[in-house]
């Protein structure tokens, strides 16, 4: 039984898309050192070379401000009675993230369907089929995103199936992709700032960073989802231009598309 529900732990987290990337890059490597200073950045976005900048910078995008206080504390209000039951998970040596407790949502109250009627207008081409439950990620001040590359294998809901059928969906996408998930992905930052990494997957020296500050948005499209590992920085590595952007707290509201 225990077995069994490992395995649907398992199963739903390859839901959430995740295929874990280790790179070898040490702490002390230059690339944990935050941002040279190349005078390759804008506001929210910075680069290790300016062609790194200019292949990014046209796939990902961060709107600062996407909601106001009211909405993120509809939004808190919302997702904090379910969230609280669960605890945050650090023990998974072996996963994309440490320090976090997960759930998904399909129905909102007014505000929050307002929201994301807002992310999906500005995040999604007009008439793409979206995923139906929107992710929800709560990482605990300790807890952070290792570097990973979101897969793009069976996009169903593990709310939708029972244990039994996740299970037996999860061994049978091993050998059938029947379902892909889409381009794009929008996530929006509650309650702190954070620093997202892409870093190429051919090529561990280069490297951009996002400033996700509390209440934006941003949108990750096409190769910065599928050619380059993203991550969200621990506090102690979260350094934006040379600045500290202290990590609180952090909960992420994910939507993601389905293909064409
Ligand atoms: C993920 C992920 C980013 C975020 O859940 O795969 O990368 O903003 N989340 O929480
Ligand atoms: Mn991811």
């Amino acid at each position: 039984m225990k077995l069994l529900a490992k395995a649907a732990k398992q199963a739903q987290r390859a839901y959430f898309q995740r295929i874990l990337v280790y790179r070898f890059t040490s702490d002390s490597s230059p690339l944990r050192k935050g941002p040279r200073s190349t005078g390759l950045e804008c506001q929210w976005f910075c680069a290790s070379s300016q062609e790194i900048f200019s292949t990014v910078r046209r796939l990902v995008e961060v709107r600062q401000n996407f909601i106001n206080e009211e909405e993120e504390n509809a939004l808190f209000k919302e997702l904090e009675p379910g969230l609280r039951k669960k605890r945050y998970e650090f023990d998974h040596w072996d996963d994309a993230i440490h320090g976090f407790r997960e759930t998904e949502r399909l129905q909102w109250g007014d505000v929050c369907e307002g929201v994301l009627r807002r992310v999906r207008e500005v995040a999604f081409p007009k008439g793409s089929s979206l995923l139906g439950p929107v992710h929800v990620l709560d990482l605990d001040k300790a807890g952070y995103i290792k570097p990973h590359v979101d897969s793009v294998k069976v996009c169903l809901s593990s709310t939708v199936l029972c244990v039994v059928c996740t299970v037996l969906l999860f061994f049978m996408s091993v050998f059938v992709s029947f379902q892909f998930c889409g381009s794009t992905i929008a996530g929006l930052s509650l309650l702190s700032d954070s620093i997202m990494r892409l870093v190429p997957e051919n090529n561990s020296a280069e490297w951009v960073k996002l400033l996700l500050s509390r209440r934006s948005l941003y949108i990750l499209r096409d190769d910065a989802r599928f050619k380059y590992t993203h991550e969200i920085l621990k506090d102690e590595e979260s350094f934006f231009s040379g600045q500290k952007v202290p990590r609180h707290r952090r909960i992420s509201v994910i939507c993601r598309n389905l293909p064409d």
